[in-house]
């Protein structure tokens, strides 16, 4: 529900097209006190204009506006300030909640159009990491996101499966590996080569010589390497394929840097026509202005990271004709997508502008980044799997009839780590802390959850039907509850504007919070109102539902 919109409209009217619509949106703010009214109109830009003060601009403003969801329009100190009708604008709201169901907040500023997202993205041969999570949860959010706004999203898992790394694991697989142990547990197993092969290559330096060897017989299309290498591959992706399960993701795509394989020597070519490509120290390179050069090619002709997403990003854009391209990578890789960005730009790609990277902060452990190398990381599927027995033991104690137990420990498990994640700001760190992803009460997915669940069970226990009595909201104390879900949409737009599902996590958390108060304040079922309360109970179940969704979180009826 936009009353913004029709304030600028009724603004534009009165300031006879002197501003426009979207610029008077815009300025329009939210008092920072309460008393001061729901809306404020600035009008400091005008006085110049007018050459008059703002605030003789605002009392002549004031009385033009007129309208039944307004209940009184001041001047005070430079701006216009309305003050809702309650009782019209929470009948409003209601109303059409109930009436668009899931729609409602559901924007048209996409337009069809296609925005690719590439996330998640593990590497294979590794465990799948907590950084990993982040791009995965907040990836998909933006995904829902984008799609609420009208957006085509598809969903890339660009999965790390080339590069010098298998080299390494090929030659620390030959060197202490066997068959057996791989087949038993292959993540565990291929992570301690890892670990081993760069142990082992602090005395011995040959090492990664022969690493890099191998990497370049893999890339020459060597058949037994390849053989280690498409089963070690398809080995990790069946322990990733169980995470994805369990949150509930899919991708569209999961061509990884290997599918680039052979469209790199394009890239290569089309570096070389545009007289991009520079040798430095044997290397090929393409040198950008007050940026370190980008690497193309290595001395032993193998390629590089940066050459494959090249790669990819021209096949996307070919595929695609994206109109955004978002690459939810963590911040440590910043300067990489600028020299990406670059490169493609002076490739005369101006397709370029709509590539985005959104960046997360780090997930730390004692203050200090995790690292695979040294073997140091928590493997998700455990934290999960942790979660979700939790969730279960709660429902041993509290609901032990539940129908679908397990279906619904899954969802709330999931639902506390995702919603762990999604509530704060993606460029903050996080302190890894077990404890506190399995919290379930305070501001927390199942806190969300349950309060959902607890509106269901009014619904089922008043017997609500949607077309039973009036839904004309009297309530003084439904205030709080209607202020906070009508602006959703408002919510949803910002949040795809700045890539930062935080924002709806927060939405979710102030409108239980809201709701629960209404709650403990008034009676809902007892009383002469019920249909009416039972119609505002409905409105805030449509709304968390719908708002749980956009962060890839299931809203289970009872828990
Ligand atoms: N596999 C990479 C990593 O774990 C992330 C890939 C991100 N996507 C991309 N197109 N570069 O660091």
């Amino acid at each position: 529900m936009n009353f913004t919109n029709q304030f600028a409209e009724l603004l534009v009217e009165v300031l006879n097209g002197d501003l426009e619509k979207e610029e008077i949106r815009l300025m329009i703010e939210s008092p920072k006190r309460k008393e001061l009214g729901d809306m404020a109109f600035p009008c400091f830009e005008l006085a110049k204009l007018y050459r008059k003060s703002p605030n003789r601009i605002a009392q002549e403003i004031a009385p033009k506006i007129q309208t039944a969801i307004f209940e009184e329009v001041v001047a005070v100190g430079g701006y216009v300030n309305v003050f809702l009708n309650k009782q019209e604008v929470s009948t409003k709201v209601v109303n059409q909640i109930i009436s668009q169901k899931g729609e409602f907040g559901s924007l048209e500023i996409g337009k069809g159009g296609v925005v690719t997202i590439d996330l998640s993205s593990p590497n294979i041969a590794k465990p799948f990491a907590m950084g990993h999570l982040r791009s995965t949860v907040i990836g998909n959010a933006l995904a829902l996101i984008s799609e609420k706004c009208g957006y085509q999203p598809i969903r890339i898992n660009h999965l790390g499966d080339w590069g010098t790394q298998f080299g390494k694991l090929i030659v620390a697989y030959h060197k202490w590996g066997n068959e057996e142990d791989v087949r038993k547990d292959p993540i565990k197993e291929l992570l301690a080569l890892y670990v081993k092969f760069h142990h082992e290559a602090e005395n011995d330096p040959t090492l990664n010589e022969q690493g890099r060897e191998a990497f370049k017989k893999l890339e020459d299309g060597d058949q037994e390497t390849r053989h280690l290498w498409k089963w070690f591959r398809d080995e990790s992706l069946k322990e990733f394929n169980k995470i994805y399960e369990l949150l509930g993701i899919h991708f569209d795509s999961s061509d990884g840097e290997a599918f680039y394989n052979d469209k790199m020597e394009h890239v290569v070519e089309l570096l070389e026509q545009k007289k991009l490509l520079e040798e430095s120290e044997g290397a090929q390179v393409v040198q950008i202005e007050d940026l370190p050069p980008c690497l193309i090619k290595k001395r032993d002709g193998t390629t590089l990271y940066a050459t494959r997403d090249l790669a990819a990003a021209i096949h996307r854009q070919k595929t695609y004709q994206f109109k955004k391209s978002l690459y939810v990578v963590g911040n440590e890789q910043t300067l990489y997508f600028k020299q990406l960005l670059k490169v493609l730009e002076k490739m005369g790609f101006d397709w370029h502008e709509g590539m985005v990277h959104v960046p997360f902060g780090m997930i730390l452990k004692d203050g200090k980044k995790m690292s695979t190398r040294k073997g140091k990381t928590v493997l998700l599927e455990e934290v999960l799997q942790e979660a979700i027995d939790l969730a279960e033991q709660g429902i041993m104690k509290k609901n032990p009839n539940l129908a679908s137990k397990n279906e619904v420990a899954r969802q709330v498990g999931t639902g506390a780590v995702v919603f762990h994640d999604l509530k704060n700001h993606r460029m903050n760190d996080i302190e890894f802390s077990l404890e506190d992803m399995l919290r379930f009460e305070g501001e927390t997915g199942p806190y969300v959850q349950y309060t959902h669940a607890r509106a269901c069970s009014l619904l089922r226990k008043g017997g609500y039907q949607e077309n039973l009595g009036e839904k004309k909201i009297v309530d003084p104390e439904a205030w709080p509850v209607i202020s906070t879900m009508m602006i959703f949409p408002h919510i949803v737009e910002r949040s795809m504007n700045e890539y930062d599902p935080s924002k709806v996590a927060k939405f979710v958390i102030e409108l239980s919070k809201a709701f629960n108060k209404y709650y403990a304040s008034v009676k809902i079922l007892d009383s002469s109102m019920i249909h009416t309360r039972l119609s505002l109970v409905c409105s805030v179940k449509l709304v968390l539902r719908e708002g749980l969704r956009l962060l890839g979180i299931e809203a289970p009826e009872e828990m």
